[in-house]
């Protein structure tokens, strides 16, 4: 039962030690050098300014081209990028966070009631990363809300605060018109030819305006008594398109790059975007699909939403024709997968060995 209270009822109770079901196997804690580092002197933990996608110039024609070689480079090498100029209000976003502060501050037994073992419930409140697999716990609580189809979630959603449902909504609707965009840019700089890409017929456009995958989880993760010890969340690639982070200006999130975990410099007013899974599959493994992680302090309570975007969860997902050339030195990299495939993944017990992604890789 004190397992499922989670950590900000822990940090609210004033713990000066980190109860055990928190502490990493030494080799697991975040100050340790990342695997791929030892080689030739690179590794250690740096910072990064993610490369920056600015969407007022994407929608300017005489800047598109350059933005798109933005986007497309940021893709290939960090597989992160930051997006400004989005022309969201900051009531929408900030009245996220704002709102998503005043969920964690509800008194436990309210937060409770939302509480699943389901991962497929619209409504899903629980801690850690995977509470029912996790061998050491995260320091995270999260509230998953399923944001998709929209008009059918919302009335599952919780009912405190009581304009959550409302502030959501309108997050999640701009949060899908932007990531429709972004998408629109992605396949543009992959060279992806869309029929009617303006969200009528064909092409993947074509099929993400008639059906998505939209989900949001909204992270707290509490100031944590000794944070050199455990993560907030531990090292994972996204499944999915793309996912968009809207974080408070507390740092927190790190990239791999280059056999080193980066520290993204929190910019107000942005979104941090990822490239996920599915993206590294369709694009044939051109974008890609990052590991990322968590860290905590000691001081700062720190609040995110990441809202995670792709093809509906039947839909089969494999490279482009139009990417993949047998001929010209160009094979197709990935197995088919679909969301029953990741299950699959998640319960085996490869889960603990390789990255989902690495699982799909061909030969
Ligand atoms: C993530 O969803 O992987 C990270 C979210 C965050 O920055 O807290
Ligand atoms: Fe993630």
């Amino acid at each position: 039962a004190c397992l499922m209270k989670g950590v900000r009822h822990l940090s609210d109770s004033g713990i000066t030690r980190l109860p055990d079901r928190y502490v990493l196997p030494a080799s697991d804690r975040p100050s340790v050098l990342a695997a791929s580092s030892t080689a030739a002197g690179v590794g250690g933990v740096g910072r990064v300014k993610l490369p920056v996608v600015d969407l007022a110039g994407l929608r300017d024609p005489s800047q598109r081209a350059a933005v798109l070689a933005t986007l497309d480079a940021a893709c290939r090498e960090y597989g992160f990028f930051q997006v400004v100029n989005h022309g969201f209000g900051s009531d929408v976003s900030g009245g996220m966070l704002d709102v998503a502060r005043r969920f964690f501050e509800l008194p436990l037994a309210e937060r409770a009631r939302h509480m699943s073992a389901d991962v497929r419930a619209p409504v899903r409140y629980g801690t850690s990363f995977n509470q029912a697999k996790d061998a050491v716990l995260c320091w995270r609580d999260f509230l998953k809300l399923v944001c998709q189809p929209l008009r059918e979630v919302v009335p599952r959603w919780p009912q405190q605060p009581a304009d959550l449902r409302d502030v959501a909504t309108r997050y999640a609707t701009a949060s899908h018109a932007l990531f429709m965009e972004v998408m629109a840019a992605a396949l543009e700089a992959l060279g992806i030819p869309q029929q009617a890409a303006a969200g009528g017929s064909g092409g993947v456009l074509g099929e993400l305006a008639a059906a998505a995958s939209h989900m949001m989880t909204v992270n707290c993760y509490p100031a944590c008594p000794q944070p050199e010890l455990t993560l907030g969340m531990p090292p994972h690639s996204d499944y999915g398109l793309f996912t968009f982070v809207l974080q408070d200006h507390v740092e927190g999130l790190q990239v791999m790059h280059d056999g080193r975990w980066l520290t993204v410099d929190p910019v107000p007013g942005s979104f941090v975007v990822n490239v996920g899974d599915h993206l590294e599959i369709y694009s044939n493994g051109r974008y890609k699909s990052v590991l990322h992680r968590v860290r905590v302090n000691s001081t700062r309570p720190r609040i995110s939403v990441a809202s995670f975007h792709s093809l509906p969860a039947e839909r089969v997902i494999r490279p482009a024709p139009e990417l993949v050339d047998e001929q010209a030195g160009n094979p197709r990299r990935y197995m088919d997968t679909d969301f029953a495939t990741f299950l699959a993944y998640l319960a085996s017990a490869d889960g603990k060995n390789k990255t989902f992604l690495q699982s799909r890789k061909l030969p």
